[in-house]
C-alpha cells in the first residue's frame, strides 16, 4: 500500500482510477479519515468490510462530490433534507434517505435507506470529482479504523490501524490532521421531521433552524444510538472513564483551564471545545502508544460538539 503525502491533482486522479478499478483508497475528510471503495462494486465493498473486520449488516455512507449527485442515490427526499443539504454540504453531515436502486443491499446493510454525505476536505472533494469524471457514482467510506476502535484523524493513524490489512495496490492519501476530529452528524430524514442519530459538529439548534421543523427528540440523550452501532465503540486499549480523579501514571484529558491531577499524564490541554474534538481521538491513540491502562477524561459541557464529544466518550467508556 502506498501513502501519498500532499497529493497533486495527477496523483488524486490516479487514486480515483484505482478506486474505479476496484482498489481501496483511504482519504482525508474534515471529520476523520475514510476507507474508500467504489460504492457500486460489491467486491471492493466487501474488502472494506474485511479490512475493517466490520459486520456486514452495518451500512456504509456513500460520499459524493455535490448535491447534484444526490438523485442518483436517493428518492422521495423531503424538502427539509434539501434545505439541510444546501446549507451544510460540503460539510460534516450525513443524511439518511430512501434509496434508489443504485444503492444495493451490500451498501445499505439490506435496509431500504442510504446514508449520503458531501465532505468538505479539498482532497476528498477532488477525489470524488475525479472519480465521477471516470463514470463513478459514489464512494463508500467508513472511518478507516478496525471495527469498534478509535477513528483515524491522520494518514499515520490509518497506516497504524489498517496498514497490514491493505494490499500493495491500495493507497492512503494524506491531507493533514482532520480539523473537526469526530465523525459527521447523522440525520435521519425518513419521516416528517429530522432526527439526529449521531451528534457531530452541527448543533441541534442549527439543524432545527435550517430545516424549519422541530427535531424528533424522542429518546434523545447523551447516548444517542446510531443504527448499526454497538454501545461500545470508539475504544482505545486503555480504559476510558469520565468520572473520578486521575491517579499517578494514569492518562488525563480535559480543557486547559482544568489542572492536571498530581502524577497524572496529561494527554492534551485543548483551549476550546473545537480543539477538544480535534484532539480527542489523537489523545486516546497517544494513551495507547504510551501503554497507559486508564484515561480519565473530563467531558466539556454544552451543545454541538461538546454533546458529540460526550456521546463518543460514553461509547468509548463502555
Ligand atoms: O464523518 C463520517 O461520517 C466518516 C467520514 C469518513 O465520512 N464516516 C463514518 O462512517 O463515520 P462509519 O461507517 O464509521 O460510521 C457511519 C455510521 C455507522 O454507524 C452506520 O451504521 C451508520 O453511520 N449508517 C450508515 N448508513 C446508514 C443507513 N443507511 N441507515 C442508518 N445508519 C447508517
Ligand atoms: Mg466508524
Amino acid at each position: 500500500m502506498e501513502i501519498i503525502s500532499n497529493p497533486t491533482q495527477v496523483e488524486i486522479r490516479k487514486a480515483a482510477r484505482a478506486l474505479k478499478d476496484g482498489h481501496l483508497v483511504a482519504f482525508p475528510t474534515e471529520t476523520v479519515y475514510g476507507l474508500g471503495a467504489d460504492a457500486t462494486n460489491e467486491n471492493a465493498v466487501s474488502r472494506v468490510y474485511s479490512v475493517k473486520a466490520r459486520p456486514t449488516d452495518h451500512p456504509l455512507i456513500v460520499h459524493i462530490s455535490s448535491i447534484n449527485q444526490l438523485a442518483k442515490w436517493a428518492i422521495d427526499i423531503p424538502e427539509y433534507a434539501i434545505k439541510l443539504a444546501k446549507e451544510f454540504w460540503p460539510g460534516p453531515m450525513t443524511l439518511i434517505l430512501k434509496r434508489t436502486e443504485i444503492a444495493k443491499d451490500f451498501i445499505t446493510g439490506g435496509q431500504e435507506n442510504v446514508g449520503v454525505r458531501v465532505p468538505s476536505h479539498p482532497v476528498a472533494l477532488a477525489l470524488l470529482s475525479e472519480f465521477e469524471m471516470l463514470g463513478g457514482l459514489g464512494v463508500a467510506a467508513p472511518s478507516a479504523n478496525r471495527f469498534g476502535k478509535v477513528s483515524p484523524t491522520s494518514s499515520t493513524d490509518v497506516q497504524e490501524e489498517l496498514g497490514k490489512y491493505l494490499d500493495d495496490t491500495d493507497q492512503i492519501l494524506d491531507g493533514g490532521r482532520s480539523w473537526v476530529g469526530i465523525e459527521s452528524t447523522i440525520i435521519n430524514c425518513l419521516s416528517d421531521s429530522p432526527e439526529v442519530l449521531r451528534p457531530g459538529l452541527i448543533a441541534l439548534e442549527a439543524i432545527t433552524k435550517v430545516a424549519g421543523i422541530n427535531l424528533k427528540i424522542e429518546g434523545l440523550t447523551n447516548e444517542i444510538k446510531t443504527p448499526g452501532t454497538l454501545p461500545a465503540h470508539y475504544s482505545p486499549k486503555a480504559k476510558v472513564v469520565t468520572q473520578g480523579v486521575a491517579k499517578k501514571g494514569e492518562g488525563f484529558l480535559a480543557l486547559a483551564n482544568i489542572e492536571t491531577p498530581h502524577g497524572a499524564i496529561r494527554l492534551a490541554a485543548p483551549l476550546t471545545v473545537d480543539q477538544f474534538a480535534k484532539q480527542l481521538y489523537e489523545s486516546l491513540r497517544l494513551a495507547d502508544q504510551k501503554g497507559l491502562t486508564k484515561v480519565v477524561v473530563v467531558p466539556p459541557d454544552g451543545d454541538g460538539l461538546a454533546m458529540a464529544i460526550r456521546d463518543r466518550l460514553n461509547k468509548a467508556s463502555k
